[in-house]
């Protein structure tokens, strides 16, 4: 257990109903300062739901959360100037430049001696500061979306899925604004489909489904407690190692072309399956074994892949 003063944040039984449709079930959990929490979740299984309540935007239907210590539904005005929010689909002025942007944003939350030179390094759009919104590209309106968030200095930090639909630079260099984000000791609560992310950035996942929270640790643990096991790939020539491993007991999985994976419990397993092949004189062409990620955890628990995310539509508050 840790000291409820060092939690950012805590959400005790939370639920949020949206006519007949709970939303949140029962959510408790608790964010510590300074770690980087991942919320996972198929689309439409609460996470933005969630975020909302925290950072006041919405009010639970039951349960508690409580923000820096305070309680969101009795202390917003407390709560809002301690915390940054990049909102999933986050938009802002085609004909202001980056800097203009962070001017008009710290001075709408009435930010004293904003740093907006710090802020446009922290981001890295140092070479885009006079850029207008409009000639951005994704990765870089992500970025400066996660400055605007950070106008007020904040402690605690909400971006919902910031990398999603960008590509794969663009999104790495997210990630590296981020660590930078953990390096200066903020709290940072991420929501992402992302699970290489996740496994990358998080001191702790979160995942959850349905409303529900299915399961929460550090992605080492959830690995560990929930696949505990090694994915071997084996290349082959032809299908005499599918029949030679259906017979020691195996369930092969065959992937086009020429492909065959195998759940196993240890290393002492590949070797035994190794041997035998050699003895059936099976021809191996290529050989892989993994340790299960993230992913598999998530789709195991979720029995969902992880996917892109079109924009929710919102209609109530
Ligand atoms: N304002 C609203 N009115 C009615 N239903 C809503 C509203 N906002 C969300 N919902 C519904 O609540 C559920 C949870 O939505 P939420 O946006 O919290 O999910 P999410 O996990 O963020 O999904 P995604 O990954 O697609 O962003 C969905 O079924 C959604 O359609
Ligand atoms: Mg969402």
């Amino acid at each position: 257990m840790t000291n409820p003063a060092e939690h950012a944040i805590a959400v005790d039984r939370l639920t949020k109903r949206y006519g007949s449709l709970l939303a949140v079930d029962g959510v408790s959990f608790t964010v510590r300062k300074g770690e980087v929490f991942s919320f996972l979740g198929p689309n439409g299984a609460g996470k933005t739901t969630t975020v909302e309540i925290i950072v006041t935007i919405r009010k639970p239907t039951s349960g508690s959360v409580r923000v820096l210590g305070m309680d969101v539904t009795k202390k917003k005005y407390g709560i809002v100037p301690r915390i940054g929010v990049l909102p999933q689909s986050f938009n802002s002025y085609d004909r202001l430049t980056v800097r203009e942007t962070l001017q008009y944003y710290s001075r709408l939350f009435s930010c004293r001696n904003p740093d907006i030179d710090g802020l446009i390094d922290l981001v890295n759009l140092k070479d885009k500061a006079g850029e207008y919104y409009k000639n951005l590209s994704g990765g870089l309106r992500q970025r400066l979306g996660i400055a605007i968030a950070l106008v007020n200095n904040p402690e605690v930090v909400f971006l919902d899925e910031p990398t999603t639909g960008l590509d794969p630079r663009a999104r790495r260099e997210v990630w590296d604004v981020l660590q930078g984000l953990k390096q200066k000791g903020k709290t940072v609560f991420l929501t992402t489909h992302y699970m290489e992310e996740a496994e990358l950035l998080a001191d702790t996942v979160a995942i959850i489904s349905k409303g529900k929270l299915i399961a929460m640790g550090s992605p080492r643990e959830l690995i560990e407690s929930n696949a505990n096991y090694l994915a071997l790939t084996l290349q082959v020539a032809d299908d005499t190692a599918f029949g030679a491993l259906s017979k020691m007991g195996f369930a092969p999985v065959r992937t086009p072309p020429n492909t065959l994976t195998v759940r196993v419990k240890d290393a002492n397993e590949v070797q035994k399956i190794l041997a035998s092949l050699k003895d059936a004189g099976t021809p191996l062409l290529g050989l892989d074994v993994r340790k299960p990620n993230l992913e598999e955890v998530f789709l195991k628990l979720t029995g969902e892949a992880p996917r892109e995310s079109p924009a929710a539509e919102r209609t109530t508050t």
